[in-house]
């Protein structure tokens, strides 16, 4: 453990910050679309999803942070702030791709965050905007999962990616198929 500590943490915390991201994604969607007004309260599920975006976005700070520590890839903050540039020894074609999409997801997700965090000063049009990006965020960070990570031929890693790629689609089914009901609801 003690060699790979650096390298574990980011991989456990990546996998941490994936699940939290898509169960942002589905809280955002059940609190746009109140599919389940019957039962939920917005207040709660708006709490709560920001608290998993949140949440989600430390995990990813740690493991972005933790590849730098790991002497086997060992990034440099160049590597982690620049698309494109990270590469390692064995490192294949694809791999480099999906660091690649993974380093612009995370200032996607961190502008979605940011900009939500401000969205009593912006325009209800423009936040809107940047808010959908999430949808393609979420895709992206599936693939860049699916490329880069070192687990793929893992069942268990195989099988929560699957669950977490279906729970993506049926959320982003859900939102095409019912519009937003926000307004109504003042959120
Ligand atoms: C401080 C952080 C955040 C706040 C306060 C926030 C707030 C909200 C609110 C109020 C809605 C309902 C919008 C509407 O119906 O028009 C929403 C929806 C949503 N949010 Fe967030 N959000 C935050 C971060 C994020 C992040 C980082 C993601 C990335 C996964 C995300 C994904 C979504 C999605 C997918 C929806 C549904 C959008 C739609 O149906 O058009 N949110 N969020």
């Amino acid at each position: 453990m003690g060699d790979h500590l650096w390298w574990n943490l980011s991989r456990s915390t990546a996998i941490v910050a994936l699940v939290l991201l898509v169960l942002s994604l589905v809280w955002g969607v059940l609190l746009s679309t109140r599919a389940l007004r019957e039962v939920d309260r917005p207040a709660w599920l708006l709490s709560l999803h920001t608290w998993l975006s949140g949440t989600a976005i430390v995990m990813t700070v740690i493991h972005a942070s933790a590849l730098m520590l790991d002497q086997w890839v060992a990034f440099s903050p160049v590597d982690l702030l620049v698309p494109g540039v990270a590469t390692w020894r064995g490192a294949t074609r694809t791999a480099e791709i999906g660091t690649a999409i993974g380093v612009v997801s995370a200032y996607v997700l961190l502008t979605i965050q940011a900009t939500s965090l401000l969205r009593h000063r912006m325009s209800r049009r423009a936040w809107s905007l940047v808010h959908r990006l999430s949808f393609p965020l979420v895709f992206a960070v599936l693939i860049h999962a699916g490329w880069t990570g070192t687990d793929t031929s893992n069942r268990a890693y195989q099988a929560t990616a699957v669950v977490l790629a279906m729970m993506t689609v049926v959320a982003t089914v859900i939102r095409l198929i019912i519009p937003s009901r926000t307004r109504r609801t003042g959120v």
